[in-house]
């Protein structure tokens, strides 16, 4: 039997999946890409194409760099496993210093998951923690955002509001929804201000109705990834860290996808001026050279929690794995050294400017929109309604972006797209044009 006519064995996150009775190998990578290499800003599939790689806010120093192998096979060779469960190891000190000085804010700690879903888990009971230490253990409840998402596991999953933990049953309680002031699918009609002012009244109005004293904390996407690189406006971010404070709330800023320098400052919260009492890491804080999450705890929660000593009930036996503390660290120092934070933000401009110039009057273009290298083109079938472009329309045009030798992330009608902070100009070129082609080639898309 050759390999192709197979069955296929595997159970994909986040993929369709055909019949596994009669699912073969050959027929899934037919339909999706299969990865066989990769460098710098390109991958490699089986059939020898090459496509630049832009699905995933991960790779922040693009793949297989060698100054980041080195050192983790050092690593691997002088101490590959150690547990931090009741044990330290030389590393995590270090990422632990180096996190709280790029964060350079309020924070005193940091607890290292295995990834981005760990780490807001490890906020979330952080926050229970903290109001039942405080003598107000009826502060149980989260506040997200609609289009949220935070991760997969059932604490993360609760707070996610894309219609996905509808599908296993009852979730965490007190997890309550608040409108966002997404401008381009606004939660009601009017100009910017009139939305802020709704979203920022309903926030109030939900405290209000569930009694802030139940209400352990709201978590944030400074910028929504998995929903389409949506940004918040200013005015909105200030009026929200005003009603937390007045409340008593705290604030869960997950950066999983925006922080590290994605968006051409080391986090987004700096540029909203948010200052969180926890904030949480993961995609680019090793950059895909090993699974690891942190959260980075404020000090009057560890002051709550640890005065006089404690121990935190939480974690798994990888956390803080040596391996992944070397890749984060390696990655920092050349973030720092290649100054690629800044480098993010010229480039990641430049190719907003662009394709807002050369696509400025295509019918199927709604909104060109992103931060710093995280970046994305929403398309509609017609620009009054701005409804959703046809599912031929997005194949066609999905099709054509990989002929063009790009690997986007295409959801919700909205072609998101994260290069790494290394991309050079001579690539962002490459993608600005298979871009601007692969929506010219997709043609018309009528419903
Ligand atoms: C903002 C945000 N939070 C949390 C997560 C979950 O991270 P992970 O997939 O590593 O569990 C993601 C993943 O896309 C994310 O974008």
């Amino acid at each position: 039997m050759n390999v192709s006519s197979m069955p296929y064995r595997v159970l994909h996150p986040f993929t369709y999946m055909d019949d596994p009775r009669t699912l073969t190998v050959g027929a899934m990578h037919q339909q999706y890409v299969c990865l066989k290499g990769g460098k710098g800003s390109w991958v490699y599939d089986d059939n020898g194409n090459s496509y630049l790689y832009l699905t995933t806010a991960v790779p922040t120093l693009g793949l297989g760099d060698e100054r980041v192998l080195e050192r983790i096979l050092d690593q691997y060779k002088t101490l590959s496993f150690a547990s931090t469960c009741a044990q330290s190891h030389s590393l995590v000190q270090p990422l632990a210093e180096k996190l709280l000085a790029l964060a350079d804010g309020p924070f005193a700690a940091v607890f290292f998951a295995n990834d981005g879903s760990g780490a807001v888990e490890t906020g979330m009971k952080l926050a229970r923690q903290y109001w039942m230490r405080r003598g107000k253990p009826s502060r149980t409840k989260f506040v997200s955002l609609a289009g949220s998402y935070h991760g997969t596991t059932f604490g993360a999953g609760a707070v996610t509001h894309m219609g996905i933990r509808e599908q296993f049953g009852p979730t965490l309680p007190g997890c309550l929804q608040a409108p966002a002031p997404n401008l381009f699918h606004p939660p009601v009609e009017g100009e910017e201000e009139s939305v802020v002012r709704y979203c920022l009244d309903q926030l109030e109005a939900l405290i209000v109705r569930e009694g802030a004293e139940t209400i352990a904390a709201i978590l944030i996407e400074p910028i929504q990834g998995v929903n389409g690189v949506v940004l918040f406006p200013d005015d909105y971010w200030q009026g929200l860290v005003k009603l937390i404070r007045h409340y008593g709330i705290l604030l869960i800023a997950d950066e999983v996808a925006t922080g590290v320098g994605r968006t051409g400052h080391w986090l987004a919260s700096h540029r909203y001026r948010l200052e969180p009492d926890l904030l949480i890491l993961s995609k680019g804080l090793t950059g895909g050279y090993f699974p690891m999450g942190a959260t980075l705890i404020s000090r009057h929660i560890m002051e709550t929690l640890y005065t006089g000593g404690g121990i935190f009930l939480h974690g798994s036996t990888m956390c803080g794995h040596p391996v992944g503390c070397a890749a984060a660290l390696s990655v920092l120092t050349i973030m720092e050294q290649e100054r690629l934070v800044e480098r993010a933000d010229t480039l990641g401009s430049w190719m907003l400017a662009e394709w807002r110039r050369m696509l400025k009057d295509h019918p199927q273009v709604g909104e060109i929109r992103g931060m710093g290298m995280m970046l994305a083109i929403e398309f509609v079938s017609d620009q009054a309604s701005r409804r959703p472009v046809t599912s031929e329309w997005a194949q066609s045009f999905t099709r054509q972006l990989r002929s063009e030798g790009i690997l986007g992330n295409f959801f919700n009608s909205t072609l998101a797209m994260f290069p790494p902070l290394t991309l050079t100009e001579k690539e962002a070129e490459f993608v600005v044009h298979g871009v601007v082609q692969a929506v010219h080639r997709a043609g018309r898309c009528s419903r």
